[in-house]
């Protein structure tokens, strides 16, 4: 017994001891919890070299960092950085608000706009700005009354029951907050958050596109990268500077905290921390489904939108009345098309498939020496099992997210008319004139941006694949197609685009005359037939078939992540993105992206000017920039002769947190986040720091262009500007704890 326990324990220790070494390498990894950095990462950071206090970051109850980071929009991450609301997020974040103000004659989108004053500031209504207020565990209140050996299914309807009773009770406790329930590490885990909303938030400045999306799809992804991705807002609070609703009588939001500006750049090597919220990633998979989503989610998809871009492409380059109509729709789809193709390449590159294996395997030996772990030696198999025998249902999801969703957007469109059927057939008349008046005003804002040829060739070139791929209880419409045989199917679809009543000439005129009779029309329609179909069939269908697929796999997860944290009781351990608030900290470093290609960590304006090309759609510059280059004209921007335009570094982010800050060791603004390097854009799934960077607008470019470009330079006055770089502005810290439990100094952050 005592020699089976010291051969036990030698196991533990050795394999401890491997693990913890590649814990070392990867110590940058993750999306840590706010309230927990004290906890778990505080010394990590200061030995990475942060200067400032754990709860200058944050703290619930004292200002910190956090106050001055809000949720734009909910889906990007901005920050305030003057006294007065001023509020910095990307151009791609602000694009729609941007849009909405142009016309042809104030074209904001390809001029800029620099507010002069706060009376020249733009409303946006259906804008907010999130603050968190507190984050706090309540996982004992909402897992009250489970167990471990329930089935996912009765678990889950304690959970809602517990969440509905805690958010009555703080909502009517705290009126003025709203509340997020959030669910960790698959349901291990639960944290409330409260939060402030603003809605009154207005559009300030924002640079020409040929800045601030510089590069365009082209770049995307991209490093090195040369895009001023920013646009500037200004929160505004009623007259006790509480949140409220637009009013010409709100004054601009006084901010608990307000992040310092620092002109004192970055080097290499520098300590950096970006604060945001990221949407959401898949850090818990087993090696099996990693292998999954690039061997088959990823090409299936990309297939998919390599035929919907390229059509896009061929029409674009041709029609430029097409180019403007589709400019976004080219963008959105081509977004993760490409990001898909990167993950592919670096979970290759990087050996990802193996090293987790090899984790799994050392897992596997940890379950077996620790007794009370040996249940849980076979998860990853069970894991395994389930992931792989969800792969066909999934493929047949993403055919119909892919073609009947994203690509054949007549198909998305005759889904609202549904309702207008119903009350044809229901007969209500007065209800139904209102039904299709409301749909010729949606008909009219479609058709706007769409060419019925070019969708048709999306139909023929999509539509096939969603037909081979439905092998589950396919409805009548498909069926009778895929009888038909595929080389039927061109002629088919071409022929519904053909007789569809919705791209007639006088389609408006009879919907308005006679709305009954062209519900009827539109019922017995062939678009509206399939699409309502695929629709159903998606809904009702498929979803139910990975839905008990996907709680079984939920279930297993927690167990995995809860057995990880038991076997590994060294290791922190961050939970995945779910669009809280998190922390990611590195360092500005260079990398090498493949075999003698070494990225430096840093571009500028001479980058800039050597991938101009006049009169591009992509790489075109304003005049106006070109005259400061030549000038050297940099201001107190510059640095030794030149301008500083974007920075990577090895923070650990995702999507949603563009519009992130990257604070330096100071807690001070050096960059705003906007998008990762192509190279490592796998880190949703697996993190490698050698090649995984998050891409920086540095904050002298924002200034400069704000400044000397947009000639708005009241604005730069409004901020605190640091002027010192971290390294000269050490203070040697001689007893820490002391440190961290000094109160945080009243506007110390600005
Ligand atoms: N790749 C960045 C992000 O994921 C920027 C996207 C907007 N820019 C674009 N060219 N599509 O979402
Ligand atoms: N551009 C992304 C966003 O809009 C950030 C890039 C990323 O995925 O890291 O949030």
């Amino acid at each position: 017994m005592f020699v089976e326990n010291q051969i036990y324990m030698k196991k533990i220790f050795t394999l401890l001891l491997i693990f913890s070494l590649s814990f070392q390498l990867s110590a940058k990894e993750g999306m840590w919890l706010p309230h927990l950095i004290a906890q778990l990462n505080y010394s990590d950071m200061q030995r990475m070299g942060l200067q400032i206090s754990a709860e200058e970051i944050y703290s619930a109850n004292k200002s910190s960092l956090k106050d001055a980071v809000v949720h734009f929009n909910g889906g990007c991450t901005g920050e305030l950085i003057s006294g007065k609301g001023l509020l910095l997020t990307n151009h791609h974040c602000g694009y729609s608000q941007i849009q909405s103000h142009s016309t042809l004659e104030n074209n904001y989108l390809e001029d800029g706009f620099w507010a002069m004053s706060q009376e020249e500031e733009l409303a946006n209504p259906n804008l907010y700005a999130a603050i968190i207020r507190e984050i706090k565990d309540v996982s004992n209140l909402i897992l009250k009354g489970t167990t471990a050996e329930m089935d996912g299914a009765t678990r889950d309807s304690i959970i809602e029951m517990n969440a509905r009773a805690l958010l009555e009770t703080v909502k009517a406790e705290q009126p003025g907050l709203e509340f997020d329930l959030k669910d960790f590490f698959f349901g291990n885990q639960f944290l409330l958050i409260s939060k402030v909303l603003y809605t009154d938030v207005r559009l300030v400045g924002a640079p020409p596109s040929s800045i601030g999306k510089y590069g365009k799809d082209t770049d995307n992804w991209m490093w090195p990268r040369h895009t001023g991705d920013f646009s500037l807002f200004r929160v505004y609070a009623d007259a006790n500077n509480q949140p409220a609703d637009y009013s010409e009588d709100n004054q601009p939001y006084v901010p608990a905290q307000h992040l310092k500006v620092s002109v004192a750049g970055v080097r290499e090597g520098d300590f950096t921390m970006v604060y945001g919220f990221p949407g959401s990633t898949n850090q818990y998979l087993p090696a099996s489904e990693v292998a999954n989503t690039v061997n088959e989610y990823n090409p299936f998809r990309i297939s998919i939108r390599d035929k919907i871009l390229m059509v896009l492409d061929r029409k674009m380059r041709a029609d430029e009345a097409a180019s403007l109509k589709y400019a976004s729709k080219f963008a959105r789809i081509s977004n993760s098309w490409k990001r898909w193709k990167g993950e592919i390449l670096g979970i290759e590159r990087t050996n990802a498939l193996e090293v987790l294996k090899e984790e799994e395997a050392l897992f596997k030996q940890m379950c077996g020496a620790i007794p009370e772990l040996n249940s849980e030696k076979d998860l990853v198999a069970e894991m395994d099992a389930l992931y792989a025998k969800r792969v066909p249902v999934n493929m047949e999801r993403y055919a119909y997210i892919e073609v009947g969703y994203y690509g054949i957007e007549a198909f998305r469109h005759v889904l609202g008319y549904s309702k207008l059927i119903e009350l044809a057939e229901a007969g209500d008349e007065e209800a139904l004139k209102n039904e299709a008046e409301r749909m010729i005003k949606r008909m009219e804002g479609f058709q706007k941006n769409y060419d019925q040829e070019l969708d048709r060739l999306v139909a023929i070139n999509t539509l096939p694949i969603y037909l081979e791929t439905i092998k589950t209880k396919p409805g009548p419409v498909v069926s009778k197609l895929q009888q038909k045989g595929s080389d039927k199917w061109v002629e088919a679809i071409s022929d519904y685009f053909k007789d569809a009543p919705y791209f007639k000439e006088d389609f408006v005129t009879n919907l308005r005359k006679n709305p009954a009779k062209m519900a009827k029309k539109i019922a017995e329609d062939d678009i509206y037939s399939l699409s309502l179909e695929m629709y159903e069939h998606f809904f009702e269908v498929l979803n139910p078939a990975t839905t008990t697929i996907n709680l079984e796999i939920e279930v297993l997860q927690a167990r995995y992540v809860r057995a990880l944290q038991r076997a590994f009781p060294k290791k922190s351990f961050y939970p995945d993105a779910n669009s809280t608030l998190r922390v990611s900290y590195g360092k500005v470093m260079p990398y090498e992206a493949r075999d003698a290609v070494n990225y430096s960590a840093q571009t500028t304006l001479s980058g800039v000017m050597e991938k101009y090309v006049p009169g591009d759609y992509e790489f075109d510059l304003p005049a106006k920039l070109i005259e400061l280059y030549e000038n050297k004209d940099y201001g107190p921007y510059g640095e030794n002769g030149k301008m500083p335009v974007c920075f990577v570094a090895t923070n650990h982010t995702t999507g949603g947190n563009s519009g992130s800050p990257a604070l330096n060791a100071n807690g001070e603004l050096i960059g705003l986040n906007f998008d990762r390097a192509w190279d490592g854009v796998m880190s949703d799934m697996y993190f490698d720091p050698s090649i995984c960077r998050n891409v920086m607008v540095d904050l002298r470019y924002v200034l400069f262009i704000i400044d000397k470009l947009g000639g708005a330079g009241y604005l730069v006055d409004e901020m605190d500007i640091a002027t010192v770089h971290p390294s000269e502005s050490k203070t040697v810290k001689t007893d820490e704890a002391k440190s961290m439990a000094e109160p945080v100094k009243e506007g110390s952050q600005g």
